[in-house]
């Protein structure tokens, strides 16, 4: 019981000693002095924080990614997109293909011409593949830049305008097929035809990525049928590019090929490879998007 009073007035000393005039065992001038320490050294730290962060940031542009040295090479995707890539469907069942339909439907609303017609944002580029676009430095922010224009009816068969169900109806589905975007990036076509697959050889041209489908395996080579591709030259025309990001660029429309399967055995899984071709489009194991994409199609009949 003493040694707890004792403690208590020892405690209550140590808050305030008036015999000493120490608070919490420091007098007044001393607590002046640590903290104004304090407030210094954590101000300088303070500083050499946002000191650090704004050097960097003046470094990176808003535009134009800084290190883009080891950027891979752009996705292929597809709509509509699909569960483990596998499309099943019966043709004579339509709520067996509603949803890839509606895939398709919502994906094209912003390549209609009415969605287009903005002339301070859209232009147009040419109906035949050609060259970059240069629409000036990435890093210079004066105003939007403009985009091409990529209008649905392209697509032909695959369009929506007059085949309201995309094929899946008549067994002839189709896939519209697009690069996913890389702010900055110059796809290169390739350099000559011998390094393409034989089918596409003699549609080989400049200036365009072109796209093959096959079988994925060499002995269902037959059960695959003829492909339709529709778009610009039957791939991807190099004026659509380069983009230049969603700050400079927002209303970019990638260009886009449609592919029609106009006759794959039906009743039987079909496993299929599209891969798009150009000098710096190369395909990696870890990453089966890069530049190619599998899938499988079952339809029933
Ligand atoms: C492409 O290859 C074929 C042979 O397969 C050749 O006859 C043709 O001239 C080539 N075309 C071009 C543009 O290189
Ligand atoms: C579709 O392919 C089958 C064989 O797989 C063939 O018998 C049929 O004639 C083909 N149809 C057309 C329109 O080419």
């Amino acid at each position: 019981m003493s040694a707890n009073k004792n403690g208590d007035g020892g405690w209550k000393t140590f808050i305030w000693n008036s015999e000493k005039k120490e608070f919490l065992g420091r007098t007044g001038a001393s607590w002046l002095k640590i903290i104004t320490f304090y407030v210094i050294f954590y101000g300088c730290l303070a500083g050499i924080f946002i000191g650090t962060i704004q050097a960097l940031l003046l470094t990176i542009s808003n535009h134009k990614p800084t290190y883009q040295d080891r950027v891979a090479p752009p996705g292929l995707s597809h709509n509509p997109r699909s569960e483990k890539a596998e499309f099943t469907f019966s043709m004579s069942d339509e709520n067996s293909y509603k949803a890839y339909v509606d895939n398709i439907d919502t994906f094209l609303v912003p390549y209609s011409s009415e969605k287009q017609d903005n002339p301070q944002k859209f232009e147009d580029c040419g109906a035949v593949p050609k060259s970059y676009t240069e629409r000036g430095d990435l890093e210079h922010d004066v105003g939007v830049r403009k985009a091409c224009r990529f209008d649905r009816s392209i697509l032909k068969d695959c369009s929506g305008s007059s085949d309201k169900t995309y094929g899946f109806d008549v067994g002839k589905p189709c896939l519209i097929v697009k690069l996913n975007r890389i702010v900055n990036f110059r796809p290169r076509a390739p350099a000559s035809n011998s390094s393409l697959p034989a089918a596409i050889h003699t549609s080989y041209q400049g200036n365009l990525i072109p796209i093959h489908c096959s079988a994925k395996r060499d002995e269902e080579a037959d059960k695959l049928g003829p492909v339709d591709y529709f778009g610009m030259g039957s791939g991807f025309p190099l004026q659509y590019y380069p983009y230049y990001g969603k700050l400079l660029q927002p209303q970019y429309l990638q260009p886009l090929v449609a592919i029609k399967f106009q006759n794959i055995t039906k009743d039987f899984e079909m496993r299929i490879e599209c891969k798009v071709f150009g000098e710096n489009i190369d395909y990696s194991e870890k990453d089966r998007s890069q530049g190619r994409f599998d899938i499988k199609m079952l339809i029933k009949s």
